[in-house]
């Protein structure tokens, strides 16, 4: 298996974090962790998300990456910080080079056959379905599935706690990414129940 479908496989969802406070970063991800999220995408959105990948390292269990990553020059930023895993909203060509080269897992977003292509030439086969419900949803990956039913999506982007079943029903669906596990007003005890509620909608074994 590859790093990154390991990485994929740990937890049906990806909790995608824009945290500013860096003392927000060892509560959230004890709180996700606690829930039974594990692998946490923290967007490079805001000053402090470099420090909140380096906090959130020292939290036992966590598995912590790095999201909108769109150059090679926060790539390496975002290694150094200790991200173990790397996703972007696109792919680029000089972005899916330097990942490779760096030996990060990395999930690139795509939204079209084309991109997918593109990924195919790199040597990609596990991908962001990136925006999924403005992209088409459902309805459009299940036609890229036609094609491309052999590779691995996380879909991204109008994924909540009430659709992401649907989602994760796909066999081609390895696990979706979220941003409604943690927003700036909720504290631990609400984040670890939303994480727990997720967790326990992980793909029934058929
Ligand atoms: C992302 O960066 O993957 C998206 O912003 C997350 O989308 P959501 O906010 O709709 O969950």
């Amino acid at each position: 298996m590859k790093p990154i479908e390991s990485i994929m496989r740990t937890a049906p969802v990806i909790p995608v974090l824009v945290i500013s406070d860096v003392a927000r970063a060892r509560p959230v991800a004890e709180a996700l962790v606690a829930g039974g999220l594990r692998v946490l995408e923290v967007t490079l959105r805001t000053p402090a998300a470099l420090d909140v990948i380096a906090e959130m390292r020292k939290v036992e269990g966590a598995i912590v990456g790095a999201g909108t990553v769109l150059d090679p020059a926060s790539l390496e930023r975002a290694i150094a910080a200790g991200a173990q895993f790397i996703v972007s909203p696109g792919l680029t060509d000089t972005l899916a080079r330097a990942a490779i080269a760096a030996g990060v897992p990395f999930l690139p977003g795509v939204a079209s056959a084309s991109d997918i292509m593109r990924g195919l030439e790199l040597g990609l086969r596990h991908f962001k379905f990136f925006p999924a419900e403005a992209s088409g949803g459902l309805a459009a990956l299940k036609a890229l599935l036609g094609p491309f039913g052999d590779l691995r999506f996380c879909p991204t982007g109008g994924i909540t706690a009430d659709n992401m079943a649907e989602w994760l029903m796909l066999e081609s669906v390895t696990c979706v990414g979220g941003s409604w596990l943690v927003k700036d007003a909720m504290d631990p005890e609400q984040i670890r129940d939303l994480a727990r509620a997720a967790s326990n909608l992980a793909k029934p074994t058929v």
